[in-house]
């Protein structure tokens, strides 16, 4: 099983940027972990950060050329503006997409409240932490082994 991994601007930054918002673990230990677990279940992990709205479009259609069977993203602010990325992943269909945040975007400033991309997402997790990408995981895991089953 081939899981992408696709961090949007600032998520490197994470572990030095916004402490009370973002946490301290580090973005590389955050994934060095995520990396443990998807290992753990038999589970190719290939992790993608960039800050250019391209590139993480490039990323999505990669994905979709290396037959991912599922992409984690992070898109970070992207997620409220970017129309682009939004037709990236409805243009990777039927590659199961789920959008994670470390924060609960709810509960910020206004401008978080919308996601332009989830709709385009079989779902969202935010405001769980790190954890939340390795729910994703656990998600995408559970769809793949349901599909091999039927
Ligand atoms: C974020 C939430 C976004 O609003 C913000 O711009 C980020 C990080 C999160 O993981 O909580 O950069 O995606």
């Amino acid at each position: 099983m081939k899981i992408s991994v696709i961090n949007g601007p600032n998520l490197n930054m994470v572990g030095i940027r916004e402490e009370n918002i973002y946490g301290r673990q580090h973005y590389d230990e955050m994934m060095d972990r995520l990396c443990r677990v998807a290992e753990e279940q038999e589970v190719a992990l290939n992790i993608f950060q960039s800050n250019s709205e391209g590139a993480l479009i490039d990323a999505l259609h990669a994905a979709y050329a290396d037959g991912a069977d599922g992409v984690i993203i992070n898109p970070g602010a992207y997620t409220h503006y970017s129309y682009a990325l939004h037709d990236a992943i409805a243009a990777i269909a039927p590659i199961p997409v789920i959008e994670v945040h470390l924060s609960n975007i709810h509960a910020r400033e206004d401008f978080r409240h919308k996601s332009v991309t989830v709709p385009a997402c079989i779902g969202q997790i935010c405001g769980l932490g790190a954890e939340g990408y390795e729910l994703a995981l656990t998600k995408l895991l559970f769809m793949k082994n349901k599909k091999e089953l039927s």
